[in-house]
């Protein structure tokens, strides 16, 4: 066997030094059908990732950066069970390989699931010490309510000089909106899964990264209830498909070498106005992965497009994109923020899809 040129043209080189069972291996990765109608670059479709996954050329992704779901119930998977949610990503993951090109990269980003409902937990319950404690007892709000039967717990709350919930507390028994009798939860660790679906799928993981955030205090009323730390960071799993890889160590000038090319722990804020888009990950994120792992001209792809960050990314980048969204009210989002990169001095002029 010489030279093994794929049927795409992605690469050629000579594989004659490598063992015959990594030629074999390597013959079956790069030989792939191509497609007669395939998704276009530069272009954001409207779907499910899993159905449009398999219509992209295949051996053609350099990189495929994204953030799915992550099961917290956020508008875009609040019908998913967990066991949907893992058919999910684990197809989306396995509809990868074929299409990434051989020697490419898929980087996943995602957080552990930190209120994971588990009806299991045995449902021992702390005893909160607090030095707030409301002196007002439950006989107390009886009282107060038969002699205000016209009151609504906000007003027999003012009467009593004690908060709404501290009545409502005292009325149920408990704290119905959170806290120590809340459903039973624990925290979910998602790595394991993901390096399960990918190494399935016939990737490796070659690197992890850890992107620290804005610490999210609004979000963690455990915070103040119990021991827990709050939400401050997320991974990055960086998976690779077997095959010759360029690695190009002038991509990134010695300081983003020494700032953050070499660095396992990328510091970079939250997206704070997440007004059209309840998820957004930092432009700064498929920034940096598509500098260093890919070359002008390559196609970056993001399966769950959101408001188009990536796209953004690939276009500043001069490198091309393709896009996937299952809500239209997002396509048209990350359609309109394609545009205005686009108008904003770069270099790609194809035309958007309208589906
Ligand atoms: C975490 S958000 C990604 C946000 C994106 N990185 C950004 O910066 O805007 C996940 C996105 O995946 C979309 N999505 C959910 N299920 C999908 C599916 N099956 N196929 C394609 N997109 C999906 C959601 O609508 C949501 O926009």
């Amino acid at each position: 066997m010489g030279t093994l040129t794929n049927k795409s043209n992605v690469t050629n080189f000579n594989i004659n030094r490598l063992s015959p069972d990594l030629q074999r291996q390597l013959t079956e990765v790069y030989q792939s059908e191509q497609l007669d109608s395939a998704l276009e670059i530069n272009r954001i479709y409207h779907g499910d990732a899993r159905k449009l996954l398999s219509k992209i050329q295949p051996n053609s992704i350099a990189l495929s950066i994204w953030s799915p779901p992550y099961f917290v119930g956020k508008e875009y998977e609040a019908d998913l069970s967990f066991e949907d949610w893992q058919n999910l990503l684990s197809t989306v993951i396995a509809r990868h390989f074929p299409i990434i090109k051989p020697g490419g990269f898929l980087v996943i980003n995602i957080a552990d699931i930190l209120v994971f409902k588990d009806p299991a937990i045995p449902r021992i319950q702390a005893e909160v010490v607090s030095n707030k404690r409301s002196p007002v007892t439950r006989d107390d709000v009886l009282r107060a309510m038969a002699e205000h039967p016209d009151c609504n717990r906000y007003q027999i709350a003012k009467l009593l000089g004690c908060s709404e919930q501290t009545v409502d507390r005292r009325l149920n028994g408990n704290n119905i909106r959170g806290g120590k009798y809340e459903a039973q939860t624990r925290v979910k660790i998602v790595g394991g899964l993901i390096e399960e679906w990918g190494l399935n799928a016939g990737f490796y993981l070659y690197d992890r990264r850890v992107w620290t955030k804005d610490a999210a205090w609004e979000n963690s009323r455990w915070h103040s209830l119990s021991y827990k730390s709050v939400d401050e960071f997320e991974y990055l799993y960086v998976f690779w498909k077997p095959g010759v890889t360029k690695v190009d160590r002038n991509r990134l000038t010695k300081k983003e070498w020494r700032e953050w090319g070499s660095r396992g722990v990328w510091h970079i804020p939250s997206v704070r106005a997440n007004d059209n888009h309840e998820a957004k990950f930092p432009l700064e994120l498929p920034r940096r992965f598509i500098q260093l792992l890919t070359e002008a001209g390559d196609i970056a792809l993001d399966c769950f497009m959101g408001s188009g960050t990536t796209a953004i990314a690939a276009i500043q980048q001069r490198r091309n994109f393709i896009g996937i969204e299952l809500l239209e009210k997002y396509i048209k989002l990350a359609q309109s923020n394609v545009q205005k990169a686009m108008a904003e001095g770069q270099q790609l002029a194809l035309p958007l899809n309208e589906d």
